[in-house]
């Protein structure tokens, strides 16, 4: 059998499977199986109450979990999906509060990674075809873009039978846009690559979101965090890491950790380089952010987040 077969069956039998998708690596569980979605929150001491993204293999598959669908939300799955946008939308009775947290809205997004994609097709054939998935790393701390980032971080809480697949680094680095679609206008609750600007191709947003001033779901002010102190647009000191495009140049006895030659690079390394940071036990961490819009909003709300303590 090969690896995806065995990791569809292994959903099936109410095991855990950690696998790449394009945005970070996701702890995935089958969505309908209430055991197996508990030790999700157990091994990542998650909150009971913060919901779980499920992902989908195709759009056909949106009305058996969602209802009351808006047309725009059609036309943002038509445009963007597979992709890294998550649709919120009122749930339908397949899914149960320990997915939604008691909330009568289920999150739900096709991710745009082969692995992904093979496993959820597969997962179809045999289950539910529903994977629940937030991403693989402990409540509050950087996400995983690697398959070694997932073992290091989680393969101590893991079984035996439970699973980790190898996609390689995810290609976009940082978590997919959140996209509340139960209203007459959709909100973006988290930004990321499907910026402000791509979704007003389609439809037009609710004014309450502007570009840069942006509800981000979740609500904990500390995320994403290392355990270095991140420190934003601040003069690095010797000793200290330091993150910046390649044209701003290492201040005196500062420790470069990465050198992004634009906004796709610093997004698609900006976790692994926090990490680096936390191998190399530093204290501290100077990041000099990006300027402007599209995916450059969704890098400064991550380490916003992962700045504050
Ligand atoms: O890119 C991603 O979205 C990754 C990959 C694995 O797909 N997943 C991810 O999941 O980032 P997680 O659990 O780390 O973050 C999901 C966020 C949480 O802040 C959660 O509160 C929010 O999505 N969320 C999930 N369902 C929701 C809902 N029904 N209403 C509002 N927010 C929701
Ligand atoms: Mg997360």
């Amino acid at each position: 059998m090969n690896q995806i077969k065995i990791a569809a069956e292994a959903l099936k039998s109410g095991k855990l499977v950690a696998f790449p998708t394009e945005t970070v690596y996701g702890l995935g569980a089958d969505a309908t199986n209430p055991e197996a979605v508990s030790r999700i929150f157990k091994i990542k001491n998650r909150p009971e109450n913060h919901p779980l993204i499920v992902h989908i293999g195709s759009t056909d598959e949106l009305n058996d979990w969602a209802i009351e669908i808006p047309e725009y939300a059609y036309s943002l799955a038509k445009k963007y999906w597979p992709g890294p946008m998550t649709l919120i939308l009122k749930r339908s009775d397949k899914i149960k509060d320990f997915i939604s947290g008691g909330q009568e809205t289920v999150g739900l997004r096709i991710p745009n990674h082969e692995i992904a994609l093979s496993l959820l097709q597969e997962f179809k054939k045999i289950g539910s075809g529903a994977i629940a998935a937030p991403s693989a790393n402990k409540f509050g701390k950087v996400s995983p873009t690697t398959y070694e980032h997932v073992f290091q971080e989680l393969s101590k809480d893991l079984s035996n039978d439970d699973l980790i697949l190898d996609g390689g680094p995810s290609q976009i680095g940082v978590e997919s846009t959140i996209i509340d679609c139960t209203k007459e206008l959709p909100k973006i609750l988290r930004p990321g690559a499907i910026s402000y600007e791509l979704i007003n191709e389609i439809i037009e947003l609710d004014s309450s979101t502007t570009q840069n001033q942006i509800r981000v779901s979740g609500s904990f002010k500390s995320h994403y965090a290392p355990n270095a102190k991140v420190l934003l647009d601040q003069t690095a000191q010797a000793g200290d890491g330091f993150i910046a495009l390649s044209d701003v140049p290492t201040p005196a006895g500062a420790i470069r950790l990465n050198s992004p030659s634009n906004v796709e690079e610093f997004a698609k390394y900006i976790y692994a380089d926090l990490r680096k940071a936390d191998e190399l036990k530093l204290k501290r961490v100077v990041v000099i952010q990006p300027e402007g819009s599209g995916l450059a909003v969704a890098l400064r709300d991550r380490l916003k987040k992962a700045s504050s303590q």
